[in-house]
């Protein structure tokens, strides 16, 4: 806690390299609930890459009670032979090489924080990105500093007869009391972030794969007891992760293990620690009748993200955390490459870039936007953000499509093999690519350190015979950085004739080209023989907002005809907007839409069957939030009323063809594979939009109560039954409420989907769920300390219920502030992770900013450095 003291700040500009090095760490844990003890065994050198060769060795160390501390062979004494210093350990004037002994206990059992060692459900397991490792014993905490790490961990062996770490398994044995022992050891040096153990009763899926060379990897996949049968999903993505990366990259694995633990109580999604992954439950186990088709994609593609860090991340790791994306934002390019592949490529890129402009393009433009490598930072764990994550997947996309299939591949061979076993920079990464490729990236480079979104204004004219388009580009000001200069932007464009058919573009009859921009103005010129409408920034070439001003014959000729997925669902959405922003600004009904929109939507209905998925999203309306966004100042409720109002009208006007695309696409079993997954989507987009009208009274409820009653009685699999809960529940259709008891007593002991049941009730839209949801929080399986419970509540209402968190009177606003109150006390992480939801503060009408305001400036006095960190940008913005 800080008592009003500001945080300390962390500065690129002032990273020096580690004073000591720790070629080699021995620990042994000692588990005993209330005792635990961890002894270290560090062998220590002065790096000689330090100029200035301090002779205080300090240690980072964090809610550690220590023991002892013992240099080569002698005790030494507090007070003066070392220190505390706040949470470090000084021990000044340490010879050239020595060896370091200490000894620490602590209270994993009290750990709710979940990072370093915690229990979770009678488990004990640990959670060291970033900074976490401090938790468990004395060490220079920083991924600079590599070590190999052997482990030695004793427990009961009746509670805990499995025992985890990374690397290989050694050795194995009892021990007196009903106790044992194993010993682990991780041949390759990695930076203590990816350090891991665990101590547990597990269930145990096991499989082998066979490397491209002809080794023999064993795979593990550990859970509970009783979702052993949740594992196939994650064993076969991995098997194919493991597969593609040769193939794709040329990467094999390099263990001869390979394990995944799932573990309830977890702050994100999953955890790349060498040889011994930890997963939240949520992203590795799944089963036809408990998840949905979009959590088994989900899993897909996290247990591909972590094992793609095997060489993304830990054989080649980051200098310091500045450089988080050169391991998140390459690791997530190759996990939307490897999903794209094992898919349809133009959906899952749709659905990359349609999360990116949801969600990294607000934050961008929020507050907390900040660079893809930030220049400072007061915690580290609050920059774990869609910034780094997706902006940082798509600058990488960028070079590959600079650079070209073939050369991108030359690039990160050679990333891989000058850099293997080291901890490196952004910089280094880009190097290669120019190497390889000759190009100069200077420019480019500023994609790292410029936060916000680029503005990309197109003008066109077309004059004797020559098309000419003028590009503008433009970076608004974000917090600490007033002035931007023009960035490198690679522009793909095609134009297509009246006709909607492709123009040849040069000589050969290529009808795509690349324009790559450099300057804040170009103008390009393109002789075609007819005014074309402009297919742009194709595949999203580049993550920038698009302005270009479409009239809408132009929209329903890309709709109809344009070959680039990322277009045609571009221009169905910019339809949607235009339409919303008539009713929302321009004083129109929804109902005046209908007849505009129709022939748009049967038109996609009519080719649905080429690509139900694809079909799915183009059909999906916008969302309340990115509706929002585009009107200043926001008012929620306006907004919400727009968006259920064209949804219900639509329904009503269409009710015929959703009709049949629900009953036309009704299965009579379950099937797991893509084709089967498309058409079930595209199924609930069309009960979504029926049960919207029959919700607002603009057609029969009954018909549709009786078939989603159907449905729910004999679901074929978790996303039909989930589907037609939230189609009553969202809608409060006749026995909505029969509908969520039911399904709350048949899933009680599922906790994965008793969260998705937590989720429905609080996305019901209105102001009257924040009363709900204060009922939800007092469930006697609401758990604060359980993350994904909490995020199933408290952030799915502030992030994905706009009509509830802005309730008029400000109710929502109190719950948001209780509930970060309470968490921040349990854990800060999270607690920060869930205030980003208050980062349209400004953005708000000036009653609700005021409320919302008042709320969150209540929380600052005691407010956790991870907390107050994001309320201070929020609240100073
Ligand atoms: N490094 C993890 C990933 O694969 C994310 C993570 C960060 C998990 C910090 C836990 C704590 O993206
Ligand atoms: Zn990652």
């Amino acid at each position: 806690m800080r008592d009003g003291q500001p945080n300390p700040v962390t500065r690129l500009a002032d990273y020096q390299p580690p004073a000591f090095l720790v070629p080699d760490t021995r620990l042994d844990v000692d588990l005993r609930d209330g005792e635990t003890r961890v002894t270290a065994h560090l062998k220590l050198e002065r790096n000689p890459a330090r100029a200035d060769r301090p002779d205080e060795l300090v240690l980072d160390g964090d809610h550690l009670d220590l023991r002892s501390v013992v240099l080569d062979g002698r005790e030494l004494a507090p007070g003066d032979d070392y220190r505390l210093d706040g949470p470090r350990l000084i021990i000044p004037g340490v010879p050239e090489a020595f060896s370091l002994t200490t000894e620490v206990r602590i209270e994993p059992e009290k750990n709710t924080a979940l990072e370093g060692l915690y229990r979770s459900n009678g488990m004990y397991c640990t959670q060291c990105e970033a900074e976490g490792f401090r938790r468990i014993t004395f060490f220079p905490d920083r991924p600079d500093v590599l070590s190999r790490f052997t482990t030695t961990i004793h427990a009961d062996k009746g509670a805990y007869p499995l025992l985890l770490s990374n690397g290989n398994p050694v050795d194995a044995g009892d021990e007196a009391d009903g106790r044992h022992f194993a010993t682990w050891e991780d041949p390759f040096p990695k930076p203590c972030y990816l350090f891991a153990l665990v101590a547990g009763d597990l269930a145990c899926l096991a499989d082998t794969f066979t490397t491209a060379s002809g080794r023999d990897v064993a795979l593990r996949l550990y859970a509970e007891h009783r979702d052993l049968d949740k594992l196939d999903h994650a064993m076969d993505s991995l098997k194919r992760s493991m597969a593609w990366d040769e193939k794709v990259f040329g990467r094999e694995y390099d263990l001869d293990i390979f394990q995944i633990v799932a573990v309830s109580h977890f702050n994100m999604g999953a955890m790349e620690n060498k040889g011994l992954n930890i997963f939240n439950t949520s992203c590795v186990l799944a089963h036809p009748a408990t998840t949905t088709d979009a959590g088994f994609e989900r899993v897909e593609s996290v247990v591909a993200h972590e094992y793609f860090h095997n060489w993304s991340g830990n054989r080649v790791t980051c200098r310091d955390w500045f450089q988080l994306s050169l391991k998140e934002g390459f690791t997530v390019f190759r996990d939307q490459e490897f999903s794209s592949d094992m898919n349809s490529r133009a959906v899952v890129r749709v659905e990359n870039v349609d999360f990116l402009v949801n969600h990294q393009f607000p934050e961008d433009q929020g507050p907390m936007a900040h660079p893809v490598r930030p220049a400072e930072y007061q915690k580290i764990d609050n920059f774990y953000t869609l910034t780094v994550y997706e902006k940082g997947a798509e600058i990488v996309r960028m070079q590959s499509q600079l650079l070209g299939a073939e050369d991108f591949r030359r690039a990160t061979d050679l990333y891989f093999e000058r850099f293997d076993g080291q901890a490196v920079t952004c910089d280094d990464f880009v190097a290669c690519m120019e190497q390889v490729s000759g190009l100069d990236l200077a420019q480019f480079k500023r994609w790292y350190a410029q936060a916000g979104t680029p503005v990309l204004t197109v003008e066109d004219e077309y004059v004797d015979g020559e098309y000419r388009l003028t590009f503008e580009q433009h970076t608004p000001p974000t917090p600490g950085q007033p002035d931007k200069a023009p960035l490198m932007v690679p522009v793909k464009l095609a134009l297509l004739d009246g006709e909607g058919r492709a123009l040849p573009l040069d000589d050969q009859g290529r009808t795509e080209t690349v324009v790559i921009l450099r300057e804040a103005r170009e103008t390009r010129a393109f002789p075609v023989p007819a005014r074309p409408t402009p297919s742009l920034l194709r595949g999203f070439s580049a993550p920038v907002s698009l302005r270009y001003d479409f009239d809408e014959r132009q929209l329903n000729t890309l709709l109809a005809h344009d070959s680039d997925g990322f277009c045609r669902w571009d221009a169905a959405q910019r339809l949607y907007f235009a339409a919303l922003a008539r009713v929302v600004d321009g004083g129109e009904t929804p109902a005046d839409q209908v007849a505009r929109l129709t022939p748009v939507i049967e038109q996609v209905i009519a080719r649905a069957d080429e690509d139900p998925a694809q079909a799915a999203l183009l059909l999906t309306l916008p969302t309340e939030n990115a509706v929002g966004d585009r009107h200043t100042p926001l008012h929620p409720q306006r907004v919400h009323a727009a968006v259920s109002g064209l949804r219900a009208a639509l329904g009503e006007a269409l009710a015929d063809a959703w009709w049949r695309l629900a009953e036309g696409l009704r299965e009579s079993d379950y099937q797991g594979d893509g084709a089967a997954m498309g058409r079930r989507r595209l199924r609930q987009v069309a009960l979504g939009y029926l049960a919207a009208a029959a919700g607002a009274g603009q057609v029969d409820p009954e018909p549709l109560v009786a078939h989603l009653s159907a449905t729910l009685a004999a679901p074929t699999c978790m996303t039909e039954e989930l589907g037609a809960l939230r189609a009553l529940v969202h809608n409060r259709l006749p026995g909505h409420d029969a509908a969520l008891k039911a399904f709350g007593e048949r899933w009680k002991d599922e906790p994965l989907v008793m969260d998705q049941w937590f989720g429905v009730q609080a996305t019901v839209p209105g102001a009257d769920t924040v009363d709900r949801a204060e009922a939800l929080l007092a469930h006697p399986a609401f758990e604060w300390t359980l993350p994904n419970r909490v995020r199933a509540v408290i952030a799915t209402l502030v992030n994905a219920n706009p009509s509830a968190f802005h309730a008029p009177d400000g109710s929502g606003y109190r719950l948001f502030a209780r509930a970060l109150k309470k968490l921040d006390g349990i854990n800060p992480q999270i607690a920060a992770r869930l205030a980003n939801g208050g980062a349209r503060l400004k953005r708000l009408e000036p009653g609700l900013a005021q409320q919302l305001g008042d709320a969150l400036r209540d929380l600052r006095p005691g407010a956790s450095a991870n907390l107050a960190e994001v309320l201070d940008r929020i609240l100073d913005a």
